[in-house]
């Protein structure tokens, strides 16, 4: 086959040589616009299971570059002039420049032709001179952009400058993250070996930054300059340097996160950069770029003709592009809105610096580094005024909000369960709840229980607004108090436009068969076509439904809850107020968000009148429609929570979505905390997170890196009334607290989790 790789980088090189070993009949020419030596960029990092798999792809180039390697196992973080190191991260890195070099010369040795300093603008003679034309040219690929109707690339330039330089300063000992405060805001490098006398440096700040300090004005030596001042304290006398020789202006750019719907368009197909892209922070893109070249040259080889190699190669590689590119977009967002983890405790910063990328997890950490972990736990502990048993894992701390004090932070989040009969919970409500509470949850939420008949959102939901509702509430506390450490919280609502629909597990959320009532909201907007259309509420609407809420709350005060909590989200009564989607008012509850949150504070100020002073109040709230700008942005949550803050609400309980049947969520594992991560660091609230959460490894980094105060887990108590019990079981605690008459049980599960932690602690059965 005749071959023309456009770009000498990683790919088209790694390519080449991929192709050549599998059939050395192939003509393969590779096109590089650069001298052989005239490469950007210092170091890359990769790691010793990516070189594994390159060695079975090609044993001489990978044993070459493994003799270059410089290895090394702490990460460093300088922040506020502490120092604070972790080990066991296992990374490798090699010097760009020496890569490519490696791969020339692998190159040359299996009969590759490599033309230099060869510019390509245009694939499309190549692709009729030739079989075969891979698009390897990087970031900016002219090969992508002459097919972009058809590879349909979406750029998306983030918001930091970074440029990247080296120095002879040493940074054997560490991969080390260096943050500075200037005048002009805060700049941060990224800083590594990867040869005896080099290390990469990169630096990087916000936009706002970089233009404060005129960045954009000075020549490359200017700026190198400034970045060495404000690094001067970190490189011992040395200086920084660019061998970005060839590029023009300073070499800052912002990084363009590169994703193609489509990877091949007749015999061009793009490869590395050119087809997707991988934020450096999590040093990624090296390994993308060689693997996808491993596969390409598979298919090529395996399947019959271009079309189908090219089929094999976009299904295969793509689910790991992704999977890199969520998590590296994680790790970029991280930086980029570092400065609202700024302020954390050194441990704090460190701990949610590491885990930036949610790939690394609270266990992953202990593997790495025992000790290190076992001090942020510790400090943690510590910090929420545990100082008995500082050992204990990040869940299992106390927390306290006005005088209720909780013996963990694990929180069963309210659900529904459609079993009352007229709003009157049944046994069933006893038996579920009381489980869960001999659970070993701190906290446990009921249900959102309606302010009044037509206030529910089917006839199978509780309410607090009749004498029987709070007798059998009154006894589930009582119960809950006199025979378990949980504490419990009352959640009330009204559910607006989202009422008189159908049970649960019937047809969610469409209106009853027969029976409905009539239904109020914020607007005259209905929740789908098959909905009533409510009534916008007057004036008298409104205030009568305030006192509902406030009866509601003393009736959740005499019955002895512990906490009370405002359903403000998913779409439910004042959730409608809240969202400009369903928020159409002209009056001064529309418009501004200070006005669409009136009426929610009105209610909570009115609630919080009547609710014991020491007990303290939640609001729940959708932090996100999923609607873009349309509706409600984690940012505007910002704001809603700082409203909320501001006029005495304890804690947001930070949920999403659910607001509009046209919102689009993008689910996955803890996929709403970063919305609660945001409210608390931005804001000082205390936060709960919700949604997706399952694992004691999720609930433990959330605690440990700061982005939520508490954490609800809804479904896996569904499935496991004794998760956090079970929890502990698997972490090794042994302090939790079980039910007396339940011990016998304890100590057998006990006895047999130590019998298989011996067993895998000798090396499972092959000893
Ligand atoms: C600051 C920074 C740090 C990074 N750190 C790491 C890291 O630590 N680990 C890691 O794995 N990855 C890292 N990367 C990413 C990594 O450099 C790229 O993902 C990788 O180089 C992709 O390889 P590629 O061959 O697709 O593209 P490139 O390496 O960009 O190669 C493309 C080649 O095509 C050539 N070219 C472009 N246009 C033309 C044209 N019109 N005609 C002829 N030739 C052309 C270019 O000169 C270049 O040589 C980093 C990237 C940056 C920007
Ligand atoms: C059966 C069921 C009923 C629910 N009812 C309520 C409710 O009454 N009030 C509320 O705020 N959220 C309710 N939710 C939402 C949960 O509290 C939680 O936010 C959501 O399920 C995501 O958490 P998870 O991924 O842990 O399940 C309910 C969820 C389920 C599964």
């Amino acid at each position: 086959m005749k071959v023309a790789v456009l770009g000498a980088g990683p790919a088209g090189l790694y390519f080449a040589i991929s192709m050549k070993r599998r059939n050395p009949a192939h003509e393969i020419t590779v096109f590089e616009r650069n001298k052989p030596d005239d490469t950007f960029g210092w170091g890359v990092v990769l790691s010793a299971e990516t070189l594994d798999n390159l060695a079975a792809n090609d044993a001489v180039s990978a044993a070459w570059i493994r003799e270059y390697f410089a290895y090394w196992d702490d990460i460093a973080v300088i922040h506020k002039g502490v120092r604070t190191v972790s080990t066991g991260h296992g990374f490798c890195g090699i010097g760009r420049k020496r890569l490519l070099l490696l791969l020339q010369r692998r190159a040359r040795d299996l009969g590759i032709e490599l033309s230099f300093e060869t510019e390509i603008d245009d694939p499309k003679p190549f692709m009729e001179s030739h079989d075969l034309v891979i698009g390897a040219d990087g970031l900016n690929s002219r090969a992508r952009s002459a097919f972009a109707e058809v590879f349909r690339p979406d750029i998306d330039v983030r918001k930091c400058k970074f440029v990247w330089l080296g120095t002879r300063q040493k940074f054997d000992d560490a991969f080390t993250f260096i943050f500075e405060e200037t005048e002009h805001g805060w700049v941060w490098a990224h800083a590594y070996q990867f040869e005896s006398e080099t290390a990469t440096f990169i630096v990087e700040c916000s936009e706002e930054t970089w233009t404060k300090w005129g960045f954009g004005d000075m020549t490359r030596e200017q700026s190198i300059a400034t970045c060495e001042r404000i690094f001067a304290r970190h490189l011992g006398g040395h200086s920084l340097m660019s061998n970005a020789g060839h590029v023009r202006g300073s070499a800052w750019i912002n990084f363009p996160r590169v994703l193609c719907e489509s990877w091949s368009h007749k015999n061009l197909a793009l490869l590395g950069d050119a087809s997707a892209s991988a934020h450096f922070s999590i040093g990624s893109g090296t390994k993308l770029a060689l693997e996808s070249a491993v596969a390409l040259a598979d298919y090529l080889h395996s399947e019959q003709g271009l079309a189908a190699a090219f089929d094999k190669y976009e299904s295969a590689r793509r689910t790991e592009v992704l999977r890199l590119q969520s998590a590296a977009r994680n790790s970029l967002e991280w930086f980029e809105e570092v400065e609202r983890y700024l302020d954390l405790d050194p441990v704090q910063f460190n701990y949610s610096l590491l885990t930036r990328s949610q790939r690394i997890s609270h266990e992953n950490l202990r593997l790495r580094d025992p000790e290190w972990l076992g001090g942020a736990e510790a400090w943690f502990q510590r910090r929420a005024g545990n100082t008995d048993n500082v050992r204990r894992a990040p869940m299992f701390a106390p927390f306290q909000l006005r005088d209720l004090r909780l013996e963990n932070r694990v929180v069963v989040s309210p659900m529904a369960q459609y079993k009352a009969v007229d709003g009157c919970p049944t046994d069933w409500h006893f038996a579920h709840y009381a489980e869960r509470a001999k659970g070993g949850a701190g906290l446990i939420h009921i249900e959102m229980t309606c302010v009044s008949p037509e206030g529910r959102i089917t006839p199978g939901c509780t309410g607090f607004y009749a004498p029987e509702h709070e007798v059998a509430w009154k006894r589930l506390v009582d119960f809950v108090h006199a025979e378990t450490e949980a504490k419990i919280c009352a959640q009330i609502g009204h559910s607006g436009a989202k009422g008189s629909t159908q049970l649960g597990w019937q047809q969610i959320d469409a209106p009853l068969k027969s029976g409905n009532w009539p239904l109020m909201a914020a607007s005259e907007v209905g929740w789908s076509p098959a909905n009533q259309v409510p009534k916008a509420m007057d004036r008298a609407d409104m205030a009568k439904i305030l006192g509902q809420f406030v009866a509601s709350a003393e009736m959740a005060a005499r019955c002895g809850f512990d906490m009370l909590e405002i359903h403000a989200a998913h779409g439910y009564l004042l959730s409608s107020f809240i969202t400009p989607i369903t928020n159409h008012r002209t009056d001064e509850y529309g418009g501004s968000l200070e006005n669409r949150l009136r009426y929610p504070l009105e209610i909570f100020q009115a609630v919080r009148a009547v609710w014991p002073a020491h007990k303290p109040i939640s609001v729940r709230i959708s932090a996100n429609d999923w609607m873009g700008d349309e509706g409600v942005t984690p940012a505007e949550a910002v704001e809603i929570a700082r409203l909320l803050q501001a006029a005495g609400v304890d804690i947001c309980d930070v949920s999403a979505g659910q607001t509009s049947i046209r919102g689009r969520p993008v689910y996955g594992r803890m996929f709403q905390t970063p919305f609660s991560d945001r409210i608390r660091n931005e804001t000082g609230m205390a936060t709960m997170a919700v949604g997706n959460i399952y694992e004691p490894d999720h609930v433990n980094s959330i605690l440990l890196a700061g982005r939520a105060d508490l954490v609800c887990l809804a479904r896996p108590h569904l499935a496991d009334p004794y998760w956090t019990l079970h929890a502990a079981v698997q972490l090794g605690d042994r302090d939790v607290k079980w039910p007396d008459p339940y011990l016998n049980g304890r100590d057998q599960l006990y006895r047999l989790a130590d019998r298989t932690a011996t067993i895998g602690g000798v090396g499972g059965l092959k000893v």
